[in-house]
């Protein structure tokens, strides 16, 4: 049987939630994953360090039986080099919303006035706190990403020392980014390695594989396989997985996030293993995460089979993609 060990997983991009979506969803990062990053999103959001101390307490509390490390971020503001410094040993990074972009970002950034940033930008820069970001304008749903490029470049050549990390990258734009400025990063979740727009409202609308950044086009997914497959040293894996209830999803007004933490690690065997680049995994899974962050997760060790597996249709009503499918990978023990 066909296996694949992979040693410290790391997932450098999650939504955890609170509260009874919380108990539900961290135990199935924590089983799989040494460690994430977790994004700030809640309501409100975290923005002080009582905030931040509390909800990484949460956590811990949500999975008492698995090592995990849940690396904490604070939702950006333009806030003052004082409170940074009170905050900067709480936290593994700042994650900068656009305001009113995706779910639960009303309160961020309105403007990307470059002064009015500036202070706060500098002193992340300085002490070292990497900037992550959810990068769409407010323009044509296709066209958000790429139009987001101009800010991108303006960040990384205004702040050329700041770690500048484009979140959940979807378009051959940002993937050309990489090699243009130094301070440029990338996450890429699973399912940017997998659809296209084709996929979600090609046939029948899927609501369970919308979300933001939405899906694009062949050539996107070609350039994002590219440098995954390569295991290129500037990008890290991030699921992006973003649990809502199942009700959420299947209504009229369906909510942005496909849940993919619990099929993750074998959507990555499966996809890796397709282009016979099953050696690059450990370094896109944790390796370059690592270095890129500087972090040094403790030991895990989880090994995968090539074999069959029915994919449940619900974890604890959420509903998680390819629900019900069968997929070739699945996790056979984890030390
Ligand atoms: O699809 C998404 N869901 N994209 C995001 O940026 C946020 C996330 C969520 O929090 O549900
Ligand atoms: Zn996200």
């Amino acid at each position: 049987m066909k296996t694949q060990t992979l040693l410290m997983p790391l997932d450098m991009h999650l939504h955890l939630r609170d509260a009874v979506m919380l108990e539900n969803v961290a135990p199935l990062s924590a089983y799989s994953f040494s460690g994430a990053i977790v994004m700030p999103n809640l309501v409100p959001p975290v923005e002080n360090r009582a905030d931040v101390i509390a909800y990484k307490e949460r956590i811990m509390a949500a999975v008492p039986n698995d090592y995990f490390e849940p690396y904490m971020t604070l939702f950006y503001k333009n806030y003052d080099k004082a409170f940074l410094e009170s905050v900067a040993d709480d936290i593994t990074a700042i994650k900068l919303y656009p305001a009113g972009i995706t779910t639960n970002s009303e309160g961020g950034v309105s403007s990307f006035d470059i002064e009015e940033m500036r202070p706060t930008l500098q002193a992340m820069s300085d002490m070292e706190i990497p900037l992550c970001v959810h990068g769409e304008t407010d323009g044509f749903v296709m066209d958000r990403e790429a139009e987001f490029m101009s800010i991108y470049e303006l960040l990384a050549t205004n702040f050329p020392k700041l770690k500048i990390i484009m979140e959940h990258i979807t378009t051959k734009e940002a993937v050309d980014m990489l090699d243009k400025f130094e301070n440029l990063y990338a996450t890429i979740t699973v399912h940017h390695l997998i659809l296209t727009l084709d996929d979600v409202v090609g046939g029948m609308m899927m609501p369970h594989l919308f979300c933001k950044p939405i899906a694009k086009r062949p050539e996107d997914l070609d350039a994002l396989l590219t440098v995954a497959l390569a295991a290129h040293p500037k990008v890290m894996f991030g699921s992006d997985s973003a649990p809502h209830p199942q009700h959420k999803k299947e209504s009229c007004g369906c909510a942005a996030g496909i849940f993919t933490a619990p099929i993750a690690l074998q959507l990555l065997c499966e996809i890796f293993e397709q282009y016979d680049k099953l050696n690059n995994l450990q370094a896109f899974v944790s390796d370059n995460a690592q270095n890129i962050y500087g972090i040094c997760p403790e030991f895990k060790e989880v090994v995968l089979e090539k074999r069959p597996f029915v994919v449940p249709a619900n974890y604890s009503g959420v509903v998680p993609m390819y629900a019900g499918e069968t997929i070739n990978w699945a996790i056979e023990s984890i030390d």
